[in-house]
């Protein structure tokens, strides 16, 4: 039988990607990915025997737009591994909701990851990561992970975190593009809620809509798509202290 590993993922700026593909290639040698970010592709029943789901960190908390997708799958009882990636700061509430998620759609959490990716909003935090030494880390522990389903062990993973969850958090303002924008429509081909549209040649980001995740920003060849800067400034005072600090990798196995 085909021994498939399913990673299902959200990942704005591609840090959660890599640190949940390091994961899945530790565990399995046939991997295949399924983008919950992307506007067209639906979730689908899983078909192969473990779900990875890894999810980024925002606010201490699952992406709600990404939580909701996840939501829609069918675990028919079957294995999954929780991932939440964080930007070096903390992960609060998010691996604990992720697994309740995963939990209520059916199927049954064996081990679970809080890894570190570099800060999407302060790219100084958490620079570079998941690195070489990150690399080593995920991969062992998916060698592990394998193990435990090759015995067929059921021991039961207890993940940080309080219920209720911390309140979402609050979206103060939506990154906007420079003036060296040359409205190529990367940026809103790019986003995963359809915030941004160009009118008149003007590039217009919904603030109901848009959830901060800087996929514009990932996505613009220009690099025009920024903070607004007094934000930026903010952000970077606030996560100033997580410049010089290594965050762990932290791994739940049961
Ligand atoms: C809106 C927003 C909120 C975030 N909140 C947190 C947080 O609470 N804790 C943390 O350590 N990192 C936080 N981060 C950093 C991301 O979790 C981290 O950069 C992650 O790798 C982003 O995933 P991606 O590279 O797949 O887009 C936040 C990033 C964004 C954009």
């Amino acid at each position: 039988m085909r021994e498939l590993t399913e990673l299902y993922y959200f990942s704005p700026t591609g840090g959660t990607k890599k640190a949940g593909m390091l994961l899945c290639e530790g565990i399995s040698w046939d991997v295949e990915a399924v983008d919950l970010g992307k506007k067209e592709e639906a979730p689908r029943e899983p078909e192969g025997d473990l779900v990875v789901a890894a999810m980024p960190v925002f606010g201490g908390r699952i992406p709600g737009v990404a939580a909701e997708k996840l939501r829609t799958l069918n675990g028919k009882g079957k294995k999954a591994v929780a991932v939440a990636v964080y930007g070096n700061r903390a992960y609060e509430d998010a691996l604990l909701e992720l697994k309740d998620i995963l939990e209520e759609c059916g199927f049954e959490v064996t081990a679970a990851a809080a890894l570190v990716a570099q800060h999407s909003m302060v790219p100084e935090v958490g620079a570079g990561r998941p690195d070489e030494e990150d690399q080593k880390e995920i991969l062992e522990f998916g060698r592990k992970v394998r193990e435990k389903l090759e015995k067929g062990s059921h021991g039961a993973v207890e993940i940080p975190g309080n219920r209720p969850y911390k309140d979402e958090m609050e979206i103060p303002a939506t990154p906007m593009s420079a003036p060296s924008c040359t409205k190529c429509g990367r940026c809103a081909m790019a986003c995963p809620t359809d915030a941004i549209r160009i009118e008149d040649g003007q590039v217009m980001t919904e603030k109901e809509s848009c959830i901060l995740c800087m996929a514009c920003k990932a996505a613009c060849p220009e690099h025009a798509r920024i903070l607004p800067p007094p934000m930026q400034e903010m952000m970077d005072e606030k996560l100033g202290a997580f410049r010089a600090v290594r965050g762990a990798n932290e791994l739940f196995l049961g």
